[in-house]
């Protein structure tokens, strides 16, 4: 997937975190195309996904932030897909993780869940982290 199809937000540094997320993806992309074997980019993959989420869920509680819930839930959804490809055989199960329903998920989640969180960090003069 290209950085360029993530809907882009008002925090530099969230963005710079979201084009890290899709090298990864890229780079986990790449080895199932060339017959390699993936698992050393998705256990990466997977180790920044859990870290970046856990920080949003932080800040969720620090800011006390209304209607946290269903990003959690999403969260929780793009995991299991992460998973899903951790634990499979199949490169072609793999390449339509990859390829396909994580940079749909991710595009529909950034726009969606993450726009809020940064948007109204901003309108509360707080930084997003
Ligand atoms: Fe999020
Ligand atoms: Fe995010």
């Amino acid at each position: 997937m290209e950085f360029n199809e993530c809907p882009l937000l008002a925090s530099e540094a969230v963005n710079r975190e979201h084009e890290q997320l899709v090298e990864l993806i890229n780079q986990a992309e790449f080895d199932v195309l060339m017959g390699r074997q993936a698992q050393r980019p998705l256990q990466a993959l997977k180790a920044f996904v859990q870290q970046h989420f856990a920080e949003e869920s932080q800040t969720f509680s620090q800011h006390a932030m209304p209607h946290c819930d269903a990003h959690r839930r999403d969260h929780e959804f793009l995991l299991q897909l992460i998973e899903q490809a951790c634990t499979s055989n199949d490169a072609e199960e793999l390449l339509s993780i990859l390829s396909d329903q994580l940079p749909n998920a991710i595009v529909r989640h950034i726009d969606r869940f993450d726009r809020q969180v940064v948007n109204w960090l901003k309108r509360h003069r707080r930084t997003a982290a």
